[in-house]
């Protein structure tokens, strides 16, 4: 059986260090606001929204939540992120992905102001991190880093794969690796003979939001697998992109769906908005 790389356990402790740091900015007389926009009724996107202001209300953080219409349209929501650009009593923003289909994302994204980009998804926060000068990191690969360093595994010289090429996590987490000199290889739905790219990972990352695709065989025995997946079956449970139990034969460490990525990316997003009124409150 694979070691569990607990998130839900770890992002506990974590939230609970950063609540040190919202004390010393109330005492400083900065409250730390992270405003929230969520556009439409996405179910998966509303439990997402309503953790993220949860973690915020146990650390200590203002949350202000925007609600918007499926009908949205671009404009409207380009108008919300420029006001709150403008509101110095926001330190952070975020807005919830996926949009509405009318909705161009890049073109929205790259509207909130980068010092309060709380996902750090604006263009010039992925420039900088591609080019080595990171100040904001996207949650869940920083969550994902934070799970890896925390297990105590090393990432220089070894080979990583990351399975999934999205800007949210697959691109980004290639980047991180990469930037702790990690050998990487990114995988995607194009990708021929998967299997055997995965099973040359020490560490491998499956980002690709297809229920238990990633099987034991496709595993280096002793392999760091992480599992950002969220898949809900039809009876309704919540699975990841791993098949957990036959990868939990081989790998050396794994982290559980529900209670590994997802708590992580959190206290990640946490950290962001601190770190944002830090800098910037
Ligand atoms: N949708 C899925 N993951 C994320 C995330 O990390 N941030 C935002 N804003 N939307 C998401």
């Amino acid at each position: 059986m694979a070691i569990r790389m607990d998130g839900k356990k770890i992002a506990a402790e974590i939230r609970g260090e950063l609540k040190g740091r919202v004390e010393a900015l109330k005492a400083r007389g900065i409250e730390p606001c992270l405003a929230v926009i969520l556009a439409g009724d996405d179910p998966a996107s509303k439990i997402y929204v309503r953790n993220k202001k949860r973690a915020c209300e146990e650390i200590g953080i203002r949350s202000l939540e925007i609600l918007l219409p499926e009908s949205v349209t671009e404009q409207e929501l380009i108008e919300k992120i420029r006001e709150l650009n403008e509101d110095r009593s926001v330190h952070a923003m975020l807005v919830q992905l996926p949009l509405p289909r009318q909705i161009d994302s890049l073109k929205v994204l790259d509207e909130i102001a980068p010092e309060k980009d709380a996902d750090g998804f604006h263009v010039v926060n992925a420039g900088r991190l591609f080019t080595g000068r990171a100040s904001v990191l996207p949650c869940t690969p920083a969550g994902c880093m934070e799970l890896i360093h925390r297990a105590g595994v090393e990432v220089s010289g070894k080979t990583a794969v990351v399975v999934g090429r999205s800007n949210i996590v697959g691109k980004p987490m290639a980047q991180l690796l990469l930037n702790e000199n990690a050998t990487v290889t990114i995988c995607h739905s194009r990708t021929r003979n998967l299997g055997e790219i995965t099973r040359k990972a020490d560490i491998l990352v499956c980002a690709v939001g297809r229920a238990k695709m990633v099987t034991g065989e496709m595993v280096k025995p002793g392999a760091c697998v992480i599992d950002v997946g969220m898949n809900r079956l039809e009876n309704g449970k919540v699975v990841g992109d791993v098949d957990f139990e036959s990868v939990d034969e081989v790998a050396g460490y794994l982290t559980p769906v529900p209670g590994g990525v997802g708590p992580m990316t959190i206290a990640m997003l946490m950290q962001n908005a601190i770190l944002a009124a830090e800098k910037h409150g």
